[in-house]
């Protein structure tokens, strides 16, 4: 079994793959003011991302997260999910989605072979729920979550934490969670503008993300292929630049940086799936 060890002895086992830069919420903390976000014609065909995660698991990759954007909007998630399952190798296939189509498709990621999905989720009354999302379809996500635990997916709820609009919240979700046997993860808010997480919102003892670079045993790609070492970085591999794939994912390790950059980098999380 080949590994992927970084510069800094890191092994790197973790892929995580953003499948459309589409969505269907418009979370203030995600997207971009004003920009109207569409996939274009460089978006990943199915055959690519197929391609890029069988490479990938035969270089040593063991866990692939489909991320977005929001997953759920393409057409060929199942199959995505279903083909990157069987590849032979592969440990762990994980979504990671805004749960508003979550009901319809529980089934069936089931059966394609996912174990687990994270849902975003960052506040349980409707009124902050619209105030951050812009929609109005907390019902549909809960209803999401509820069917996705009732046909034996686990559930990890993801909640960025944003100071004094959902902060007084986080007590709530640990009981919620706790009470209906999902996992809870709090994220603090990254700001891209600057390069660097917000400081200082929420209780800081509970927060899960960002985890501590040295543990780091990531990569990700983008829906438009762009290998990217680190969340942060500014340094990318295209992989439609690279006949070998193989030399791309090679490439991108070896660019990983010791601690997450503070380059300031024009992208948003919908871009590069959180
Ligand atoms: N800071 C922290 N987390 C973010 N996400 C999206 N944008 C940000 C941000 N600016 C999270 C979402 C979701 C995951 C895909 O990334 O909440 O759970
Ligand atoms: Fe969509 Fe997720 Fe971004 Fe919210 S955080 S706008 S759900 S991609």
């Amino acid at each position: 079994m080949r590994k992927l060890i970084d510069p800094y002895g890191r092994q790197i086992t973790y892929l995580r793959i953003a499948v459309t830069k589409r969505c269907n919420l418009r979370c203030v903390y995600c997207f971009p003011t004003g920009a109207e976000i569409s996939d274009k014609a460089d978006l990943l065909s199915g055959e690519e991302i197929i391609n890029i995660a069988t490479k990938a698991v035969a270089c040593g990759i063991t866990k692939i997260r489909f991320t977005g954007g929001e997953p759920l909007l393409r057409k060929d998630i199942i199959s995505l999910i279903t083909r990157t399952a069987a590849i032979k190798g592969i440990q762990e296939v994980a979504l990671t989605t805004n749960g508003i189509f979550l009901a319809d498709y529980a089934k069936e990621l089931k059966k394609a072979g996912l174990k687990r999905v994270n849902v975003s989720l960052d506040s349980l009354r409707p009124e902050i729920y619209e105030h951050i999302t812009k929609k109005h379809c907390l019902n549909d996500v809960l209803h999401g979550i509820k069917t996705a635990s009732q046909e034996g997916l686990e559930v990890k709820l993801n909640f960025v934490v944003l100071e004094g609009v959902n902060d007084m919240e986080q007590r709530d979700f640990i009981d919620f969670c706790k009470r209906n046997g999902y996992k809870m993860q709090f994220i603090k808010k990254m700001d891209f503008s600057r390069g660097k997480e917000s400081s200082g919102n929420g209780d800081g003892s509970l927060f899960h993300r960002p985890p501590d670079c040295r543990l780091c045993n990531k990569i990700r790609l983008t829906s438009d292929g762009l290998l990217l070492p680190c969340l942060f970085s500014k340094e990318t591999v295209n992989i439609r630049d690279y006949k070998d794939e193989d030399r791309a994912i090679a490439r991108v390790v070896s660019l990983k940086p010791k601690n997450g950059c503070t380059a300031v980098r024009k992208r948003s999380m919908i871009h590069i799936g959180g």
